[in-house]
């Protein structure tokens, strides 16, 4: 068969990691997850003590920094000077730099080449903010995925409990309000859904139904 992406965008806890992850091992093609990467370039920022809003210091970390990411059976897993940072950027303070350094054009620019250079050589299942209206604009599926703010907030919670953290549903109910915020009215690249993208809305709907839902649109679609 050709070479094929789909798309898939949303907002911070609308499924789209988990869903695109499992949609990916169905359709036995490559998951990448773009977050990730904006997550590392931060992971690296507060290691080396930058600013993750500071443009300038942020560039310059940009220009050394050596990122790689290796797809794998269960998902993807990422490096940052050959050390596997694939868990350790899973955490509230990493998902806000990440929402900082992901203002940044420059930013934007590298890793939406990297990410488009993985969708040259593979089918793949792509997640982030900007794969469907900026990174992969061909892509064969698009999809935006949703969720009302409140079970975001408490699919967070569940994930956070999940590794032993006590969280607060009103302070995570804040942060992913304000990530929102960040990635919808940040300049360049905003979160928005493609004009051919389709829409789901996740709220009600379990983890197996959304896989079934976007397994159907990309049959319908190839
Ligand atoms: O998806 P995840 O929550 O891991 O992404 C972390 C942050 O990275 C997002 O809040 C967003 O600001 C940024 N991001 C982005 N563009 C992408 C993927 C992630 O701006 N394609």
């Amino acid at each position: 068969m050709k070479r094929f992406a789909v798309a898939v965008d949303g907002p911070a806890g609308s499924g789209k990691s988990t869903v695109a992850k499992a949609v990916a091992k169905r359709l036995g093609i490559i998951y990448v997850d773009t977050g990730a990467m904006y997550r590392g370039v931060a992971y690296d920022c507060i290691q080396k003590g930058v600013d993750c809003s500071d443009e300038k210091a942020v560039l310059l970390l940009l220009e050394e920094i050596h990122l790689e990411i290796q797809p794998t059976q269960e998902g993807q897993r990422i490096f940052l000077e050959n050390q596997d940072i694939t868990e350790k950027i899973r955490t509230q303070q990493i998902g806000q730099g990440a929402s900082e350094v992901a203002k940044i054009q420059s930013v934007r620019q590298k890793l939406g080449d990297i990410q488009r250079a993985m969708a040259n050589q593979n089918s793949v299942v792509m997640d982030g903010r900007d794969i469907g209206t900026y990174v992969l604009p061909q892509a064969e599926v698009k999809i935006y995925m949703d969720a009302g703010v409140d079970e975001r907030a408490m699919r967070r919670m569940g994930e956070l409990k999940a590794k032993g953290e006590k969280p607060d549903f009103e302070v995570v109910r804040k942060e992913i309000i304000q990530r929102d915020e960040n990635d919808m009215n940040r300049q360049h690249n905003p979160l928005r859904k493609a004009k051919d993208a389709v829409y789901i809305d996740t709220t009600k709907m379990s983890i197996e139904e959304s896989v079934d839902k976007i397994l159907t649109i990309v049959q319908e679609k190839l």
